[in-house]
């Protein structure tokens, strides 16, 4: 499990600046809607909030522009959070940010946030139940824990022959590695598993049941499930394409999920 926390962050940090400000606040994920049109989170104004795999800080921006009093970030990689601080001192905000994989606690206070969110970046634990008490145990009691991920039917369903199959299974829990090049999308993407060159990332497939079941073993009740595609994306005609975050997949199937939980 270290191999893969210290390959994955080689990697980002070789990646780093390509993915600037990509998926942030108010963007939860992939032609999904946004927390404009959802508002899953309270209101901000002097609220302590923390950002599991912060990366360049964008999101925590977002926050600070909404009224959180504090604002907290934890982040694998080191160029990552040098990109993090930078941009969030220009702008004004002097965060708390931490170089640390999630499924560790670098020092982090306990029962201290109001919300703990993760905007793409859960997905990348290699030990999810670890990853998810550590969360628990940083929120106050009826703290909110918000986070967003490529939906686990994304590595089921392949294009082909300008047809969606289902030809992955739902079941695959092996990690899986693939090779990510400088200026393509957020995440894996199907044509990725092929290529030669890049950096590698390993990645775990995981169900709803597994995010779910964690939570519940973790202390937190779910309160709500977001499975939705925009109503941009629904309504406008697309072309077939064989991409991975494709619209017109997402007329069929949510491409990301977002889930929003509360600590009992
Ligand atoms: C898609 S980016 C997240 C973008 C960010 N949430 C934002 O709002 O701009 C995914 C982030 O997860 C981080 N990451 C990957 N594996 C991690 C781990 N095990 N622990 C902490 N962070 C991790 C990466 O370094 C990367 O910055």
């Amino acid at each position: 499990m270290n191999d893969i926390i210290s390959q994955n962050k080689s990697s980002w940090d070789a990646i780093a600046d390509s993915f600037f400000g990509v998926t942030s606040l108010p963007t939860y994920g992939c032609l999904c809607p946004t927390e404009d049109e959802l508002h899953l989170f309270p209101d901000l104004k002097n609220k302590k909030v923390l950002d599991i795999g912060c990366g360049s800080g964008h999101s925590l921006k977002w926050c600070g522009d909404h009224g959180a009093a504090e604002l907290w970030g934890l982040d694998l990689s080191t160029k990552q959070l040098e990109n993090a601080v930078k941009f969030l001192s220009e702008n004004g905000y002097a965060p708390r940010l931490y170089n640390s994989p999630m499924e560790q606690n670098p020092g982090l206070p306990q029962n201290y946030f109001d919300v703990v969110y993760s905007i793409y970046a859960i997905g990348w634990t290699v030990d999810l139940q670890a990853t998810f008490h550590n969360i628990s145990s940083y929120l106050k009691k009826d703290g909110i824990f918000i986070f967003s991920w490529d939906h686990p039917f994304m590595h089921c369903v392949d294009a082909v022959d300008e047809q969606l199959v289902f030809s992955g299974s739902y079941y695959e829990k092996e990690p899986f590695t693939f090779k990510k090049n400088i200026g393509k999308s957020a995440n894996r993407s199907n044509s990725d598993h092929s290529e030669e060159d890049g950096y590698p990332m390993t990645l775990y497939n995981r169900r709803l049941s597994d995010y779910i079941n964690a939570l519940s073993k973790a202390g937190f009740m779910v309160e709500q499930l977001v499975e939705e595609t925009d109503s941009e994306t629904l309504t406008r005609s697309c072309e077939f394409s064989s991409r991975y975050y494709s619209a017109c997949k997402a007329k069929k199937l949510p491409l990301s999920f977002i889930m929003k939980a509360r600590k009992i």
